[in-house]
């Protein structure tokens, strides 16, 4: 608007009645706009384009949300109309949860067996899929609600993170593989090691499918690695070790790792938590300084 009155008055043949009512209706208009405008994303963009072009960045904390702090978060997803999925580990806490993102409030659970430990969670559908910790058993679950599909069986060599292109399914079991499966049969069609500087980056756990590209958390570390599904190259790191030092400032000190990567694609919104954390946060990626890549083999490879 304030351009469109910057060419008016410039114009050389300014006609000045056309001025006399534009200048109220500007700032009218403007008014409305901003008397409409959330409070609480004045001053900060809530959602944003993902500038991947940049191989290490930090993060800014756009919103806070509350999350469970039983939640010992393994599989998290965004599934549209702020609502998340989220998978629970630790035996006799393990579950799968429809989870309201503004208030955290659980509005579906299924719990599992004592003898499971839940680990990563997908949505491909209208079906969940999720993996278990030391078992080549999954399950899939009914999106809506919640009940047991079926179990299947898969071939990695143990259960730790999934996600999903729309087609396949990508999966991680705490070693440096990045495998693709096939969800009908959860045959592997293709696995790649993922390497940074030429070590392997090991302890994949959960996973997003982002912008074609797959993101893990490394299990034990504040960081989280982004890998290409075509060859399981590694594209580029994001170090979020604040969030975890501002929980503990605050006295949370029953915290666990980071882990969970939530992605809305349609409002670009990112979300990551932790295992047992008190919070859910939206973040915003920035550019880290130079000095940050000399850190990550010590601070990302454990
Ligand atoms: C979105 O979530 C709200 C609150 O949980 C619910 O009432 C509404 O039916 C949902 N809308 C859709 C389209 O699922
Ligand atoms: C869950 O929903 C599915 C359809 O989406 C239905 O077939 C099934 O019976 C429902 N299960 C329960 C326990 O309500």
């Amino acid at each position: 608007m304030p351009c469109q009155f910057s060419v008016l008055a410039s114009s050389r043949f300014v006609d000045r009645r056309r001025i006399s009512i534009m200048i109220p209706l500007v700032l009218f208009s403007g008014a409305v706009f901003l008397f409409f405008m959330p409070f609480n994303s004045w001053g900060k963009s809530s959602s944003y384009s993902l500038d991947l072009s940049l191989k290490i960045h930090e993060i800014e904390v756009v919103a806070e949300f509350p999350h469970d702090p039983d939640a010992f978060t393994q599989g998290l997803l965004y599934a549209g109309n702020d609502t998340l999925y989220e998978s629970t580990g630790l035996n006799g806490k393990s579950s799968v949860r429809k989870v309201a993102l503004r208030t955290g409030k659980v509005e579906v659970i299924q719990h599992m067996d004592y003898s499971y430990f839940g680990e990563g969670l997908t949505l491909l559908g209208d079906r969940l899929y999720q993996v278990a910790w030391l078992t080549n058993t999954g399950f899939t679950y009914d999106l809506h609600n919640l009940s047991k599909v079926k179990p299947f069986k898969h071939y990695m060599k143990d259960g730790w993170g999934l996600a999903t292109d729309g087609e396949v399914l990508f999966g991680s079991d705490g070693t440096s593989t990045l495998y693709r499966m096939d969800p009908k049969t959860m045959k592997v069609t293709d696995k790649h090691t993922v390497r940074y500087n030429g070590r392997k980056v090991r302890y994949l756990n959960e996973l997003e499918y982002i912008n074609k590209e797959v993101w893990a958390n490394v299990w034990q570390s504040d960081c989280i690695a982004r890998i290409s599904p075509k060859d399981g190259s590694l594209l580029g790191w994001i170090l979020l070790p604040k969030l975890s030092q501002g929980l503990l400032k605050s006295g949370h000190r029953g915290i666990d790792v980071l882990n969970g990567i939530a992605w809305d694609s349609d409002k670009q919104r990112l979300f990551v938590t932790g295992k047992l954390w008190p919070k859910l946060y939206q973040i915003k990626l920035k550019p880290a300084s130079e000095k940050r890549e000399k850190q990550i083999e010590r601070q990302c490879l454990v």
